[in-house]
C-alpha cells in the first residue's frame, strides 16, 4: 500500500502524480449530489491505483465519513495506519481474519450463513460484538445472498445479535448495470433491494446504513442514495463510463496524472522495424522515442500500436508492441531532448489524453487503466495539505 506523500527529489524515470486537492474537491462535488446521504470512499486496490491511505486521509478531510475496501487485508492496514470512524470490508472467504477485523472494529461484509458463523465464532472468543453488514444479491449475480436465502440470514442474524455476538450495522447491495442509462436491471434491482430491506425491518433490524450506490448511481440515479452511497472511480475524477459524461460534466477532475522521462531519442531510417515481432515499420526516415515504462508498470499490452502519449506538444501513438519496462514513440522527425517529459495521462487540460483515451485506445475501461499502474511506479502526491 503506498505510503506518505513523496516529493521528488531526482529526476524519476516514471511517475503518478496524485492531485489530492483535486480529489478533495472530487469528494466534494459527490457530497453535493449525495445531498443527506454520508459518502463512502472506496479505496480498495490501493485507491484504484492511487494509494490508499493518502487518498483515505483526503477523503476524509473533505467529508467522507466511511472507507471501503475489498478485503479484509485492505481494511486492516487502514486501521492500522490510524484512520477513524467505520471502515467497511466485503470480500471474505472461509478461515478470514474475523478475529482481527473484530479487534481493528471493522464493519465486516455477509452474503451467507457460513459467514456469519465464522464471525459469531470469533465474537465469542474475543468477547467483542462483531459490526456486521447483511449484503443482498438484488440481481448482480455476484456476492451477495440469494432472495430466497434472506429470511434465514436474517434470522440468524437476529439470534445472534440478541446474543450480543453481533450488530447489524448495515443492509446492503450493489448494481449490476447502473453505468448503463436505462437499463432495466436498474429498476429491478431498486425493488428488490426495497423489498429485502423492509423484510429485514419488519423481522426487527434496525441498521445505521442502507447503501446500494456506487459511482453511476450516485451521479445519475438519486432515488438510488439511501443513508450512504459508496463512490470509487468518480472519487478519483474519473467518469464510470463515456456515455454517462465526462469527468467535467460532473465536475469532476482525473487526479492522476502519468508520465515519464524520454529515455533515448534517435534517428533511424525508413524501413526500421520497431519492438518486438516488428509490428511497426518506420515509413520513412524519422526520429524515435523511447519511454522507459511497459507493461511491468501495467501499461496494458493492448496498448501495443494503438496508446497515445503526449510528448513535445503532440500526440504521438505506441509504434509496436508494448514491451515488459518500455515502449516506443513515433516522433516523426521532432527532436525533444532525452529526458522530455511523456505525459501517458492525465485530466487532459494541458493538451495530454485521458484514462479513458488509453481505455478506449485498449478496449477496456478507465478504471482498468488507473488500477493497474504497477509499484514500480512512485506515486508523487501534490496538494496534500492535510497530510502535515
Ligand atoms: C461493492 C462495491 N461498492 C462500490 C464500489 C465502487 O464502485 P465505483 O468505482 O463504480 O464507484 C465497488 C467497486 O467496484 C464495489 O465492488
Amino acid at each position: 500500500m503506498s505510503e506518505t506523500a513523496t516529493v521528488p527529489t531526482a529526476p524519476l524515470r516514471a511517475r503518478a502524480e496524485i492531485d489530492l486537492g483535486a480529489l478533495r474537491a472530487n469528494v466534494r462535488a459527490l457530497r453535493a449530489r449525495a445531498k443527506d446521504a454520508a459518502l463512502m470512499a472506496v479505496v480498495k486496490s490501493d485507491g484504484y491505483g492511487h494509494g490508499a491511505l493518502p487518498c483515505a486521509r483526503a477523503a476524509l478531510a473533505a467529508g467522507a465519513t466511511w472507507l471501503g475496501t475489498a478485503t479484509p487485508e485492505e481494511a486492516l492496514a487502514l486501521r492500522a495506519a490510524g484512520l477513524p470512524g467505520p471502515i467497511l470490508c466485503w470480500l471474505w472467504v472461509p478461515g478470514g481474519p474475523w478475529r482481527q477485523a473484530l479487534e481493528a472494529d471493522l464493519d465486516v461484509s455477509l452474503s451467507g450463513l457460513w459467514a456469519l458463523r465464522e464471525v459469531v465464532a470469533a465474537a465469542r472468543e474475543t468477547g467483542r460484538t462483531a459490526r456486521v453488514q447483511l449484503k443482498a444479491d438484488t440481481g448482480l449475480g455476484r456476492n451477495g445472498c440469494q432472495p430466497a436465502d434472506w429470511p434465514e440470514l436474517v434470522a440468524e442474524a437476529l439470534r445472534a445479535e440478541a446474543e450480543g455476538l453481533v450488530r447489524v450495522t448495515g443492509l446492503w447491495s450493489h448494481f449490476a448495470c447502473a453505468d448503463e442509462p436505462g437499463h432495466p436491471s436498474i429498476a429491478a434491482q431498486l425493488d428488490r433491494f426495497r423489498q429485502m430491506l423492509a423484510y429485514a425491518e419488519e423481522q426487527g433490524v434496525r441498521p445505521e446504513v442502507r447503501h446500494i450506490a456506487n459511482s453511476p448511481a450516485t451521479l445519475t440515479l438519486p432515488e438510488t442514495h439511501f443513508d450512504l452511497v459508496r463512490t470509487g472511480i468518480a472519487m478519483y475524477g474519473i467518469s464510470p463510463s463515456p456515455e454517462l459524461g465526462t469527468p467535467a460534466d460532473f465536475g469532476l477532475r482525473p487526479a492522476m496524472t502519468l508520465s515519464a522521462s524520454l529515455a533515448l531519442v534517435k534517428h533511424v531510417p525508413g524501413g526500421h522495424g520497431v519492438s518486438y515481432g516488428h509490428h511497426y515499420v518506420t515509413p520513412g526516415e524519422t526520429t524515435l522515442g523511447l519511454v522507459p515504462v511497459g507493461y511491468a508498470d501495467g501499461i496494458p499490452r493492448h496498448a501495443s500500436g494503438t496508446g497515445p502519449v503526449l510528448v513535445d506538444g503532440k500526440w504521438r501513438t505506441v509504434a509496436g508492441r508494448v514491451a515488459m519496462d518500455q515502449f516506443v514513440v513515433d516522433l516523426g522527425g521532432d527532436e525533444p531532448p532525452v529526458g522530455a517529459e511523456a505525459v501517458l495521462f492525465g485530466p487532459g487540460d494541458r493538451g495530454e489524453p485521458t484514462a479513458e483515451d488509453w481505455a478506449q485506445a485498449c478496449g477496456t475501461i478507465a478504471y482498468e487503466i488507473v488500477t493497474r499502474i504497477g509499484t514500480r511506479v512512485p506515486r508523487v502526491y501534490v496538494n496534500g495539505e492535510e497530510l502535515g
